[in-house]
C-alpha cells in the first residue's frame, strides 16, 4: 500500500473543468486532512497563452504546451484530463503506459471500442484510473443509495432520470466542439446523459436493453468569431427507455433544448415501499416518501443534507449550510486520492466508464434502428 505524503498533478486543459478540478485540489486538505496533499505542479494547454494564464489563474507552479513532456516527468504522479473528449484516449493511454495515476473527465471516450482500450490499458497499468462522475458524489445522491440499500423503498420498480439544460437553444449559441461527433462522440447523450446513466447504474443497477429516439434540432451553427457555419452532427436531445438487470424499467431524457431548465439533473425512483426524488438545482435536498408512514401524514418529506448524511463529517457543523458543484468535485478528487493511497479504484473505474459507454452506444444504435437493443455485456481483458 502506497502512502505518499504528497502527490503532484499535471492538469491537461484549462477550460471549465480545468478550473473546477484545480479548485478541488487546492481545497482538498480542508475537507480530507488525512489524505496526501496534491501539489498543482504543471498545467498543459494547446497554446502558450492558455497554458500560462491557466498556471496563474489555477495556482500551478509551471506550464507547458507539451503533454508528452508532462507525462515523461518522473516527479509527476497524477495526470488529470479535462480536455475535449477526442483527446481522452490518447492522453490517458500514454499516461497509463508511463505508470501515472489518471483522472479523466466523462464521457470516458468517443466510442465503446475506445473506452474498452482504455479500460484494458488501465488494468495492465500500475496507476489508478478513474472517470469523473462527480454528481453521484453529492451527499443527497449517496443518501439515496444508502436508503435504497437499507430497504427503505423496497424493491426498485421504476427509474426516471432527466438531465435538462437550455444553453443550446437556437438563438445565440455558436458552434463548439460539443456539437461535433468527431470531437465529442455524441451530443446531449454523452455530455449530460452520461451522468444520468452513471446515477442509474449507481442506484438501480446495470442497464441491459434500451429503446430510444434522438433529434438534432439545429443542424448548423455559426462559427465563433468568424464568418460561416459548421454542421452539427450530434444529438441535441436523446430520450430512451431502459430495462435494468434486476427487473426495474426506466427512462432517460438528456436535452440541451429544455427552456427554463438550467442544470436540471433529476431523478425519481419508485419502489414497492416508497420513493425518492432529487433535483441538482436543489442539490442539498433529498425527497423521500415512505408508504410505512401513517396515511394522515403521508407525503414526500424533504431531507436537508447535513452532518448525519454521507460525507457530512467532512462538511459543515449543521444541516442546510449547503453543498454545491465544487464540493462534488472535491468528493470526486478525494475518492481518487484515497484510491491511490489504497491501491485500488472505487466506484468509477475506467471499467465502469466503459460500461456506461456501452449503454450510450446501445442508445445511439436504438435511436437509429428504432428497435429495442441489448447492451453489450462484453468484459474488458
Ligand atoms: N463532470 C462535469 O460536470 C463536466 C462538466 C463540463 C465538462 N465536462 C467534461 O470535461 C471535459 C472538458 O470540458 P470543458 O467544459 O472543460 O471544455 P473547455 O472547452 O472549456 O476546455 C477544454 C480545454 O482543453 C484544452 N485542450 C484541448 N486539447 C488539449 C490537449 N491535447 N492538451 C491540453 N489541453 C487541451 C483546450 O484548449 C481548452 O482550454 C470534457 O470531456 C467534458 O465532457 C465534465
Amino acid at each position: 500500500v502506497a502512502d505518499p505524503a504528497e502527490l503532484r498533478v499535471a492538469l491537461f486543459g484549462t477550460g471549465f473543468m480545468g478550473r473546477t478540478h484545480s479548485i478541488a485540489y487546492a481545497i482538498l486538505p480542508s475537507f480530507f486532512p488525512e489524505l496526501p496533499l496534491v501539489r498543482r505542479q504543471v498545467v498543459v494547454d494547446v497554446t502558450e497563452d492558455l497554458a500560462r494564464r491557466g498556471a496563474h489563474q489555477f495556482g500551478f507552479a509551471e506550464w507547458t504546451t507539451s503533454w508528452q513532456e508532462a507525462i515523461a516527468r518522473s516527479d509527476i504522479d497524477i495526470i488529470d484530463i479535462v480536455t475535449p473528449n477526442d483527446s481522452h484516449e490518447p492522453l490517458a493511454n500514454a499516461a497509463l503506459a508511463a505508470g501515472k495515476h489518471v483522472l479523466c473527465e466523462k464521457p470516458l471516450a468517443l466510442t465503446a471500442a475506445q473506452a474498452r482500450a482504455m479500460a484494458d490499458q488501465a488494468k495492465q497499468s500500475k496507476g489508478v484510473a478513474m472517470v469523473v462522475f462527480n454528481y453521484r458524489r453529492a451527499p443527497a445522491v449517496v443518501e439515496a443509495k444508502r436508503l435504497i440499500e437499507s430497504g427503505a423503498i423496497g424493491r426498485v420498480l421504476t427509474f426516471r432520470g432527466l438531465y435538462l439544460q437550455d444553453w443550446a437553444m437556437p438563438d445565440g449559441t455558436p458552434w463548439s466542439w460539443r456539437f461535433s461527433a468527431e470531437r465529442a462522440g455524441s451530443g446531449s447523450l454523452g455530455d449530460i446523459g452520461s451522468h444520468v446513466l452513471d446515477i442509474a447504474s449507481f442506484l438501480v443497477g446495470d442497464v441491459v436493453a434500451v429503446a430510444a429516439a434522438a433529434e438534432t434540432f439545429v443542424p448548423k451553427r455559426s462559427l465563433p468569431g468568424a464568418a460561416g457555419h459548421a454542421a452539427v452532427d450530434v444529438d441535441d436531445c436523446t430520450i430512451a427507455l431502459l430495462r435494468f438487470q434486476g427487473g426495474a424499467i426506466g427512462t432517460l431524457e438528456a436535452s440541451r433544448f429544455s427552456h427554463g431548465r438550467k442544470n436540471h439533473l433529476s431523478f425519481e425512483i419508485s419502489g414497492t415501499k416508497g420513493a425518492l426524488s432529487f433535483n441538482w438545482e436543489r442539490s442539498n435536498e433529498l425527497n423521500f416518501y415512505s408508504a410505512a408512514d401513517s396515511s394522515n401524514v403521508q407525503g414526500f418529506r424533504t431531507i436537508v443534507m447535513g452532518p448525519a448524511n454521507p460525507g457530512g463529517d467532512a462538511l459543515w457543523p449543521i444541516p442546510g449550510i449547503g453543498t454545491g458543484y465544487i464540493e462534488s468535485q472535491v468528493f470526486q478528487v478525494g475518492e481518487f486520492v484515497r484510491a491511490i493511497v489504497h491501491g485500488q479504484e472505487e466506484g468509477s473505474s475506467f471499467a465502469h466508464g466503459f460500461k456506461i459507454q456501452t449503454v450510450m452506444e446501445a442508445i445511439a444504435a436504438a435511436a437509429q434502428n428504432g428497435a429495442w437493443t441489448p447492451v453489450s455485456t462484453d468484459e474488458t481483458k
